[in-house]
């Protein structure tokens, strides 16, 4: 598969924002006006033929949240114009469920035996085996979330001699494959079970096929017929992709990890603000993700550019 190139032929792109400030002058007005969609689309100079989905959130002093959701440009290449219902393949943002999932099964005490962040894979998934020894018997679960295991991404190798780490699906495809293996339960299902469904995030799916079937999945988008040579932003015949990942809603699917998840801004609301709120639910307070988690999860844990 080529995914990046897949991921660049979408015109459609889901952008999430949180609000920083707190200030009263940011409380009054709204977050979103409608000039924000010139800037965010630029048609002018891109000549974008799709949209965007757009979620701020901000935590006010009194501990609730100011919301906003919007959508600006066209969904579909019919001319069905972006809205807060409007679905997306989000792409590889989809790897973080998968580090959350793991991150849900290494806090559940229930599992026998338990598992931890630098569990050895060779230890406990049999299946498990990389061309080099060192690696294969040494990666472990937090090394294969971090781009570490020295295998490469195989379907689009970038330069990558002055860099450790070296970007890959694969490890995210194992990460997918362990609620299954340690649960039973398929991993789109697990997700949806003990993280969508208890944040009500009601649109998310992994399966194209009810993205499709609700009406609201947009069209990804290309343009034929471009002379990139005279204007790389030329806009040519527009045409509709189908969708790159189908699913007919078979648990299970191999794509599902590394770029599966397809949602729209009222869900990433709701995401945004469980995020901030260290994985507590945004409306009770229960947690739906433990806080240290959440926090394993957003420190960095690979030195990029090892040079000072
Ligand atoms: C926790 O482990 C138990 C026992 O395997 C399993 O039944 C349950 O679904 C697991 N829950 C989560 C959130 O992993
Ligand atoms: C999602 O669906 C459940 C069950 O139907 C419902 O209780 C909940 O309010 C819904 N969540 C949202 C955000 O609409
Ligand atoms: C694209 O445009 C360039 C510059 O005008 C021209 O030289 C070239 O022949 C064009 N290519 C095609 C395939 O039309």
């Amino acid at each position: 598969m080529h995914l990046l190139s897949q991921f660049l032929i979408l015109q459609s792109v889901l952008l999430l924002f949180t609000a920083g400030s707190n200030s009263n002058h940011l409380q009054q007005r709204p977050f979103l006006l409608d000039d924000i969609a010139g800037r965010i689309l630029n048609a002018q100079d891109f000549n974008t033929p799709g949209g965007v989905g757009v979620a701020v959130v901000q935590k006010t002093p009194e501990s609730g949240w100011r919301v906003e959701t919007k959508g600006y440009g066209l969904a579909k290449v019919d001319g069905t114009r972006v809205t807060e219902d409007t679905l997306f393949g989000i792409g590889s943002n989809s790897k973080l469920f998968d580090v959350l999932a793991t991150g849900l099964l290494i806090s559940n005490s229930s599992l026998s035996p338990r598992i931890s962040w630098d569990l050895k894979i060779a230890s406990f998934v049999p299946e498990w085996k990389l061309m080099d020894p060192t690696a294969s018997s040494q990666t472990t679960i937090q090394d294969v979330m971090s781009h570490r295991t020295g295998m490469p991404r195989h379907d689009f190798i970038f330069p990558s001699d002055t860099v450790p780490d070296i970007y890959n699906n694969h490890m995210y495809t194992l990460l997918s494959y362990f609620p299954p293996l340690l649960t039973g339960i398929p991993f789109e299902i697990y997700v949806n079970d003990f993280i969508l469904k208890p944040l009500g995030m009601n649109s998310t799916t992994y399966f194209s096929k009810t993205a499709v079937e609700s009406g609201h999945l947009a069209d990804g988008m290309g343009r034929d017929g471009v002379n990139q040579t005279e204007d790389v932003f030329g806009l040519g015949r527009v045409r509709a992709y189908p969708f790159w990942a189908p699913n007919e809603g078979n648990p299970g699917n191999v794509l599902s990890g590394l770029g599966g998840f397809i949602s729209n801004v009222k869900d990433m609301e709701i995401w945004l603000q469980t995020l901030l709120g260290e994985g507590r639910h945004p409306a009770d307070g229960e947690t739906v993700i433990p806080e240290d988690v959440i926090r394993r999860v957003a420190s960095g844990v690979t030195i990029a550019i090892p040079a000072a």
